[in-house]
């Protein structure tokens, strides 16, 4: 029987340790988030992160444009925003609609207060180990492990699928943290013989249910990362890439879908937006919240 690592407790433990360095600092920190069209998933999660960024007592600024926005408009409210004092954080939700070079938009932000983490510098930066805006998803994943298992140096990890989002830069995490990395995907032979040397297995590919029990090393601690949709006995329901009652009972510790890595996700957009905050105003990182 498996460890369940609440993430929904850890991230509000993480929220309360934000609020309270968020209140302390000498500038409210602030987050702009920026949605294109009327995608309904993307509305949810614009919606709970202006109550989140709220809830921490930081500024947030919605900008909601239309579907058919213009390149050039919303680069010039990209512009504002880099030039806004009042804004730290810069979030445009993603997907954006076909039109739009979600690379191009995501480069014209600074990356000083790029809190995704996505623009090429942060990622060029965490590649070569130089402080970076990480992305906020794998970040929480880490600070999940760290509270775990201590040091991670030396463990065998696996990290299932190759993402910008969060494949890539969860492997650039791990290796920065000591581990033996192996980064499968949907091209990997053999896949179960990859997956059963990890320490740690972290799988984000985003099909529900495909890591089963042939997948786990006995005692391995398991981060699923999937969110997916599925109809189950006439009902919809939440389900990770992990088959957790098939995996639950050989895992040494596994994260629950949902109640595990989502709500971590939201935690660590407001700590990288503290922590913008504190590089932008040349004041010390907040202490405790980040690798
Ligand atoms: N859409 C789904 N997840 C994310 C995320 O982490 N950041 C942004 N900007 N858009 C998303």
């Amino acid at each position: 029987m498996a460890a369940i690592i609440d993430g929904k407790a850890f991230a509000e433990r993480l929220r309360a340790r934000i609020s309270a360095a968020a209140a302390a600092m000498p500038v409210r920190p602030g987050l702009a988030v920026v949605l294109v069209g009327e995608d309904p998933a993307s509305q949810v999660y614009v919606r709970n992160k202006h109550a989140a960024t709220v809830a921490a007592g930081m500024a947030s600024f919605e900008h909601r444009l239309p579907a058919n926005t213009a390149p050039d408009s919303l680069l010039a409210l990209i512009a504002r925003l880099n030039a806004d004092p009042a804004v730290h954080g810069i979030l445009v939700q993603l997907p954006l609609p076909a039109h739009l070079d979600a690379t191009a938009v995501i480069n014209a932000i600074d990356p000083a207060k790029d809190v995704d983490g996505f623009h090429v510098v942060n990622a060029g930066r965490l590649a070569t180990g130089q402080p970076a805006m990480v992305p906020c998803t794998p970040l929480g994943c880490l600070m999940l492990l760290r509270d775990r298992l201590g040091s991670l140096a030396g463990a065998e990890a696996v990290v299932v699928g190759r993402s910008t989002i969060v494949g890539k830069p969860m492997a650039q995490l791990l290796i920065g943290e000591s581990c033996t990395v192996t980064v499968a995907h949907s091209r990997t032979r053999d896949l179960a013989d990859v997956t059963r040397r990890a320490d740690i297995l972290v799988a984000a590919v985003g099909r529900a249910e495909m890591i089963g029990a042939a997948h786990v090393r006995p005692g391995a601690t398991v981060i699923d990362v999937g969110i997916n949709r599925v109809a189950r006995d006439g009902r919809s329901r939440l389900v990770g890439d992990v088959d957790f009652a098939a995996v639950e009972p050989l895992a040494g510790a596994i994260t629950p879908v949902p109640g595990g890595v989502g709500p971590m996700t939201i935690a660590c957009l407001l700590a990288n937006t503290l922590t913008a905050a504190a590089r932008i105003h040349g004041l010390p990182d907040p202490a405790g919240l980040l690798p």
